[in-house]
Order: C-alpha cells, then sequence, then structure tokens
C-alpha cells in the first residue's frame, strides 16, 4: 500500500487515448500520481493501465458519461488534485467552406466539453482546493488561416480559463493554461484526413480560391512530424502545471510557442499576416 501524498490524491486527464494525454497520464503515474485516464474506447484504457493509471470511459460531450466520472470521484473519496483538460480534435478549413455541422463539432470537442467536466468536477476540486489545468494552443493565440475554428475554439478556451482562474483564485481553486506549438501526436494525421475530407468537398471556385492555401497549410502541419517536440517532453510541462506549488498562469511548449505567442502580443495585425503569409508561400502548390 503506497502512502506517499502523490498517491493519496486524484488526478483526471481527459483525451488519454494517445498523445499527449496518453503520455501526461503515464509521466504524473512516474511521478507517483494517481490517474483516471479519460478514454473512449475499452482498448485504449487496456493499453494504459497500470497500478497507478485507471481508465474511466469518457467522451467530453457525453453528459451521461461526465456525471459518471463525477459519481466515481465521490465515490472514491481520495480527494481530486488535478483535472488537466486535453481531449481535443483539429477541424481544419476556410471560413467559408467549414460547415456549420463541423463548427459545431469543433467547438463541442475543444470548448464545450471542457466546460462540462469542469462543472462537475468543479465541487470535489474546490473541497481538494485542486487545479484545473486547460489544454489551449498556439493557436490560441494566434489564428492562422483555415484555423477559423480550431483558434476559435482555442480563443474562446483561453477566455474562460482566464475568467475561471479570478473566479477561483478567491476559493483555492488554481488554473494553468498550457499553450503547445508543434508537438508529434495523432493530431496532425487525424486533422489531415479532415482537412482533405473538407478540401473534397469544395465547390470549383472555392478551390480556386482555397485550393492552393489548404495545399500549403497541410505541407505546413505534416513539418509539426518533423520538427515537433516529443509527446513525453511536452508531458513533462503538461505534468508541472497540474502539480507545481505555484502554477504559472500560462505554459508555452516549443520554441515556435514561445516565440509565436510573444510576436501575436507585440506585432501590428499587418504585421503579423505579412509574417504568416510569408512562412507558407514556399509551401503553395507551382502554379
Ligand atoms: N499536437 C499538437 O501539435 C498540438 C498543438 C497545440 C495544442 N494541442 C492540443 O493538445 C491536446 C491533445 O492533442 P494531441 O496533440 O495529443 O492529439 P491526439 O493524439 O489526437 O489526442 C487527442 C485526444 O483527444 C481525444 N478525444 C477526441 N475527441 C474526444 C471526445 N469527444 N471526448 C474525449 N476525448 C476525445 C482523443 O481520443 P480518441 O483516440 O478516442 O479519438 C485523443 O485521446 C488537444 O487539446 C490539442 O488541441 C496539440
Amino acid at each position: 500500500m503506497t502512502t506517499s501524498p502523490e498517491s493519496r490524491s486524484l488526478i483526471v486527464v481527459t483525451g488519454a487515448s494517445t498523445g499527449m494525454g496518453a503520455a501526461t497520464a503515464r509521466e504524473l503515474a512516474a511521478r507517483g500520481h494517481h490517474v483516471l485516464a479519460g478514454v473512449r474506447r475499452e482498448a485504449d484504457g487496456a493499453e494504459l493501465a497500470s497500478d497507478r493509471i485507471r481508465p474511466v470511459i469518457l467522451d467530453i460531450t457525453s453528459s451521461d458519461q461526465i456525471a459518471d466520472l463525477a459519481s466515481l470521484i465521490e465515490a472514491d473519496g481520495r480527494p481530486l488534485r488535478a483535472l488537466v483538460n486535453n481531449a481535443g480534435i483539429a477541424v481544419n478549413a476556410p471560413v467559408e467552406v467549414l460547415p456549420i455541422a463541423e463548427w459545431r463539432r469543433q467547438f463541442d470537442v475543444n470548448f464545450f466539453g471542457h466546460i462540462e467536466v469542469t462543472q462537475a468536477l468543479l465541487p470535489a476540486l474546490l473541497r481538494s482546493r485542486g487545479r484545473v489545468v486547460m489544454m489551449s494552443s498556439l493557436g490560441g493565440r494566434l489564428a492562422q488561416p483555415t484555423y477559423g475554428a480550431y483558434s476559435g475554439s482555442k480563443f474562446a478556451l483561453e477566455a474562460v480559463s482566464d475568467s475561471l482562474r479570478r473566479e477561483l483564485a478567491p476559493h483555492g481553486v488554481t488554473v494553468a493554461i498550457v499553450e503547445p506549438g508543434a508537438v508529434r501526436t495523432e493530431m496532425v494525421g487525424r486533422g489531415g484526413v479532415t482537412a482533405r475530407r473538407l478540401s473534397a468537398g469544395m465547390t470549383p471556385e472555392q478551390d480556386r480560391r482555397y485550393g492552393g492555401l489548404m495545399h500549403a497549410i497541410l505541407a505546413q502541419s505534416e513539418g509539426f512530424l518533423r520538427d515537433g517536440v516529443d509527446a513525453s517532453a511536452a508531458a513533462k510541462t503538461i505534468a508541472d502545471a497540474a502539480t507545481s506549488r505555484r502554477p504559472k498562469t500560462r505554459y508555452t511548449i516549443g520554441r515556435d510557442a514561445a516565440l509565436l505567442t510573444r510576436l501575436a502580443r507585440i506585432l501590428p495585425d499587418r504585421t503579423l499576416d505579412r509574417v504568416l503569409a510569408s512562412a507558407l508561400r514556399p509551401l503553395h502548390p507551382e502554379r
């Protein structure tokens, strides 16, 4: 029976089947914490399960599954030290092209899902004076073309996280935002499949307007797989955000995020437009 302070509390990580969620669950477990790891399929849970990682079935768009998680935590009785709202999807296409149902799907996962999980677990977090970690993105500070829905959901999450931090500070619950740049996970592949499907649905006129841009954005995101930070390295920062005694309000991951979040704050919009366009220009297909 373990009795370290870490093992006497729980940490929830959502979206733990792959990528940074899986790596964070493992990093926290390696540091001695007990992790409830949200996955959507039993098989993904079986991959993760260990002495210190208990998989829980959790689709963050399912109110029933969220309520089940809250009940499980109540029944467990151990304090909830942190909630890492990590699950996410990327649904990228130009604003004109993206069907409204896809906008909603993007926001249901990346925004409303995190709000509902946070609301459900707040009673436990308030009792334990715990921590909420919100996985935002460099895209939560800077909106590339075709990232309107993804960045929209992350900008919204950043705003809510700022409100939440200010609401909860007097009550002992802390809030930390994590802003990764490029990290090597399943997201590029999955987002690429979605973006290609959406591209294929463009009218010939839309294709003339945006085909080159979509090509360039896809090529750029594939470069993330080459140059991105390893998920296990990213997980160390996320685990620090979840457990450090005095958390920062924001943590960036990767040099790209550190640089570009700063530039986004200081550069005039038109200058930033030119910087982003010039990074994409070489990736446009030959005409
Ligand atoms: N990779 C990057 O470069 C990058 C950069 C900035 C920010 N981020 C953010 O980092 C977070 C983690 O992404 P990742 O890069 O690790 O990608 P990933 O490997 O694709 O992982 C995404 C996770 O979210 C889960 N998920 C998707 N929809 C869900 C839902 N409705 N309910 C519960 N879980 C759901 C996935 O589960 P399934 O396997 O069941 O689909 C998976 O476990 C996301 O919030 C993402 O926006 C990533």
